[in-house]
């Protein structure tokens, strides 16, 4: 698609931002299966970062398909406009200035791939929220795996579409050995260098 409209140049820029808010901005994206933890200790670590004065917003799948996602489902292509509308919004965040944390199934590894490019490589850190299948079905907090496992819910990630683990994320949580309060440590830990 061309574009003929010239990007306009305004004079406040990213650097500017980062200097008043005395911190660099960056993408922090949470991926794994519905009922992983994702949620919870994305949470947790924006708590964690507000109060170290850290400008922060959180991206949530479960929340953002209220409102910019409303229409779409999740077949391979609903998902794909679910993540790249995301990708383009915390990028505009990371534009202004903010620590962006995303927490989203965001199963397809092309799919990741394709946010990586939209937020700029060096702009994303990715979090790979590991916990077995089993674990999250046996759960089951929504109750949305035993609807999956009866045919109510289709394409549901796990039961009847797939979950593309990730290769070489920058942090991973075996969330059967790590608290989600030791999890957010090796995060911090891991950002620390990164944020300043
Ligand atoms: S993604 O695949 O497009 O990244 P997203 O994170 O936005 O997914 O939404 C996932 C949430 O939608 C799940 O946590 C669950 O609550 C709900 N959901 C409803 N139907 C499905 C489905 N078929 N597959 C996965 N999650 C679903």
């Amino acid at each position: 698609m061309t574009n003929l409209n010239k990007k306009q140049a305004y004079t406040i820029t990213r650097s500017d931002r980062e200097k008043m808010h005395q911190h660099r901005s960056f993408l922090i994206w949470f991926t794994g299966l519905s009922g992983s933890g994702k949620s919870t200790i994305a949470n947790l670590l924006e708590k964690n970062l507000h109060e170290q004065k850290i400008h922060t917003y959180t991206l949530d799948g479960d929340n953002l398909r209220r409102g910019l996602t409303k229409e779409l489902k999740f077949s391979k292509e609903d998902r794909n406009e679910n993540l790249r509308r995301t990708a383009e919004v915390a990028k505009l965040f990371i534009d202004a200035g903010t620590v962006v944390i995303a927490a989203f199934i965001s199963p397809y590894i092309n799919m990741r791939e394709q946010i990586k490019e939209i937020v700029g490589e060096e702009n994303y850190l990715e979090v790979f929220v590991n916990t077995p299948l089993e674990v999250c079905e046996q759960r089951d907090v929504k109750g949305l795996y035993k609807k999956a496992r009866t045919g109510e819910i289709k394409n549901f990630t796990g039961i009847s579409a797939p979950y593309e683990t990730p290769i070489n994320p920058f942090v991973e949580i075996d969330t059967l050995k790590e608290t989600p309060e030791q999890a957010v440590q090796k995060i911090l830990s891991l950002i620390k260098r990164i944020l300043i």
